[in-house]
């Protein structure tokens, strides 16, 4: 399930009959020169091309570091990669020869490569991917990706040469946290559908996948305390379909699969408001105790748990217990956006409660920005989404220690239209192509926040409208590439100009992996794309 293509015999009979034919030697040259070492998104921190190209050969093997097996599971999942494309063996090896691939782990601090960075050298000899982490290997192997040629993604065996430019790339991230989000509480998505967002995240090396398990259409996380949370609150979505939820193993396989692409998986469970499933589920959490009725329409902001209510705080806490005890990961996301009919006392009072209960079973909690208008707890972070960039309580905040993720939604919000032709998505925010979802700096994007505050980026992807994974991909491409760059690459590398020409080279490499984009105007690609 890794991916899919859609047109493979199409892309055969083009690959065959390009060289054969190329009637022009220029051509035919220009075809197989080596990509740039430029030519990758996120653009590196640094690059110094020079020096002989490499050339993958028949017999090359993936050479692994002994006793490492996070190493060797990298190795595996590159070899996973290459292999159908380039019908080549490619065993894995722990001899220290260097040549053919070499992932190798670096001391920690030597090579200046961080907890995520990477150096690639490519000589005629190898391509050396080094890092003090696997997750810096991982992150290496999905710049050589982009080096080789668009082909190298098939499933099906093509054309070599499988050359990469000579030269060297160190490479590390400007900010620690790179998220998507997913809404799977509007419309369910399968776990299968979220692992093959998984794999397309992983190529842009993002790191959190921010999980957005409920609202008011519905509650997609089994809680075995309160079963008719999923056994009712589950069983529908927007325009009123079977909707469906995550079992504890099934959540568990997509925590591990995420993990497997260095990604670490954000529960989010929204409170007080956009709770109407739970509402319907437990007449208990409402005030007058009488259980809502389920809801499969797009209004927002009409829902809120009763909150001076025991049973509200023993429902919460048995909730937040369950998804921490199922989560490795160190966040848990409280919502707290929308609460427009929590009265304001209520809202400051659950806020406090909720940390409370997350900082009790051990985790770090982050809310949407609205909880800075209530007392954010030591160690909190705000997830900001407004389009404004003037929201005093998040620069108070922020100043008092708070830190932001920053997904200002007039240019990091997937689901708004490119324009006022798109077929699906929303447009509150106003349409957002290309270049608005590139062109902006988290540092500096909402007045008076430190830019030390700013913890990085986030994609998120809200799905009224959203029902497959065609869907999710024509939102999420070419725009989530561009959220990866805003949060990869450092500032000074920010360029439009640059910006449109990369991100142009990789429509050949989403049409191999049957990824379905939008071809936005702003973008020059290549006719194949
Ligand atoms: C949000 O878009 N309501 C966080």
């Amino acid at each position: 399930m890794r991916r899919r293509s859609v047109v493979p015999a199409l892309l055969l009979s083009l690959g065959v009959a390009a060289v054969p034919a190329a009637p022009h030697a220029a051509a035919a040259a220009a075809a197989a020169a080596p990509l740039p070492l430029t030519q990758v998104v996120p653009v590196p921190a640094s690059v110094r091309a020079g020096g002989g190209a490499f050339t993958l050969a028949e017999d090359a093997a993936i050479h692994v570091p002994a006793g490492s097996p996070g190493a060797a599971a990298v190795g595996r999942y590159l070899a996973g990669i290459l292999r159908p494309s380039t019908g080549y063996g490619l065993p894995l090896t722990t001899n220290a020869r260097r040549e053919g691939i070499v992932l190798a782990l670096t001391e920690p601090g030597a090579g200046n490569t961080g907890a995520e960075g990477y150096r690639l050298q490519s000589t005629p000899r190898a391509v050396v991917i080094s890092a003090a982490t696997t997750a810096g290997l991982f992150h290496g192997v999905q710049t050589l990706r982009q080096l080789l040629p668009a082909s190298v993604e098939r499933e099906l065996y093509g054309l070599g040469p499988w050359t990469v430019a000579g030269g060297t790339i160190a490479d590390r991230p400007r900010y620690a946290y790179r998220g998507a989000m997913l809404d799977v509480a509007r419309h369910f998505h399968t776990v299968q559908q979220v692992e093959r967002y998984i794999d397309q995240l992983a190529l842009y090396k993002i790191n959190r996948l921010h999980l957005h398990l409920t609202d008011d259409q519905g509650w997609r996380i089994a809680i075995a305390s309160r079963p008719r949370l999923t056994a009712y609150g589950g069983s529908t979505q927007v325009g009123g379909g079977t909707g469906g939820y995550y079992t504890t193993a099934e959540y568990q396989q997509i925590v591990r699969y995420a993990a497997s692409r260095y990604m670490t998986v954000v529960p989010e469970i929204d409170m007080p408001g956009h709770t109407n499933a739970a509402l319907a589920s437990y007449g208990e959490l409402n005030c007058n105790g009488v259980p809502r009725a389920l809801y499969t329409g797009t209004a927002v902001g009409f829902s809120s748990l009763c909150v001076p209510k025991p049973a509200t705080t023993q429902f919460v806490d048995d909730v937040i217990r369950e998804v921490a005890a199922m989560t490795p990961g160190p966040y848990l996301h409280i919502g707290g956006d929308e609460a427009r009919v929590t009265g304001r006392a209520d809202y400051v009072a659950f806020v406090d409660r909720v940390q409370q209960i997350v900082r009790r079973y051990g985790k770090t909690v982050i809310g949407w920005h609205q909880i800075t208008g209530a007392d954010p707890a030591p160690g909190a972070i705000a997830q900001y989404w407004g389009t404004k960039g003037d929201e005093e309580p998040v620069a108070v905040a922020a100043q008092a220690g708070t830190r932001l993720i920053m997904s200002p939604a007039n240019h990091a919000y997937l689901d708004m239209k490119y324009d006022e032709e798109t077929p699906i998505g929303q447009k509150w925010a106003g349409y957002t192509e290309v270049q608005k979802a590139y062109d902006w700096n988290p540092a500096t994007v909402v007045r008076g926040v430190p830019a030390s505050a700013v913890l990085g980026v986030e994609a998120p992807l809200w799905s009224e409208t959203v029902t497959d994974s065609s869907e999710i991909e024509y939102l999420a491409f070419p725009r989530l590439p561009a959220i990866a760059e805003v949060g990869w690459s450092p500032a000074a590398t920010h360029s439009w100009a640059s910006f449109r020409q990369r991100l142009a080279a990789q429509a050949p490499r989403w049409t191999a992996l049957g990824i379905n984009y939008y071809r936005s105007p702003q973008v020059p690609w290549p006719w194949t794309g």
